[in-house]
């Protein structure tokens, strides 16, 4: 009986590391990436740029459920401006479905 509790609790632990994990394996290839492209010539994490922080724009769309198709249109194709100021932001034909569902992820994430 002991031994099958410790069991479900090494079992939690592990899910929580896990979890944790891919969090954090999700922050560093953002982060790569991001840098390997160039968002960070307008983004930073916590402060506005030209463009907004990633922080607010995970804050203003993390609960909405049309987000993530939103953002990624917007990575994709670029922005006419006028959401968070007048700049516009670049089309990135260059990033695949699925690095950009992983940007998208990872500031939707941000809070
Ligand atoms: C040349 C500057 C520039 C670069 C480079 C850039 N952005 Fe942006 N980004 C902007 C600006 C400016 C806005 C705000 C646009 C607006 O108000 O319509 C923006 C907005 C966004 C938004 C929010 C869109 C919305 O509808 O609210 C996301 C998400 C985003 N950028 C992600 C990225 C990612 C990921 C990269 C790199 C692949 C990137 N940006 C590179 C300037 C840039």
């Amino acid at each position: 009986m002991k031994i099958r509790r410790l069991n479900i609790a090494a079992a939690m632990t592990a899910l929580m590391f896990a979890c944790q994990a891919g969090a954090t394996e999700d922050a560093a290839a953002f982060k790569t990436l991001a840098k390997k492209k160039g968002c960070f010539n307008c983004h930073r994490m916590d402060k506005p740029v030209l463009g907004p922080s990633l922080e607010d724009i995970g804050r203003k769309y993390g609960k909405d459920a049309g987000a993530p198709d939103r953002l990624f249109k917007v990575i994709r194709n670029g922005s006419k401006g006028g959401v968070w100021g007048d700049a516009a932001m670049p089309r990135y034909a260059g990033l695949s479905d699925d690095e950009i569902n992983l940007m998208v992820r990872y500031i939707l994430s941000l809070k």
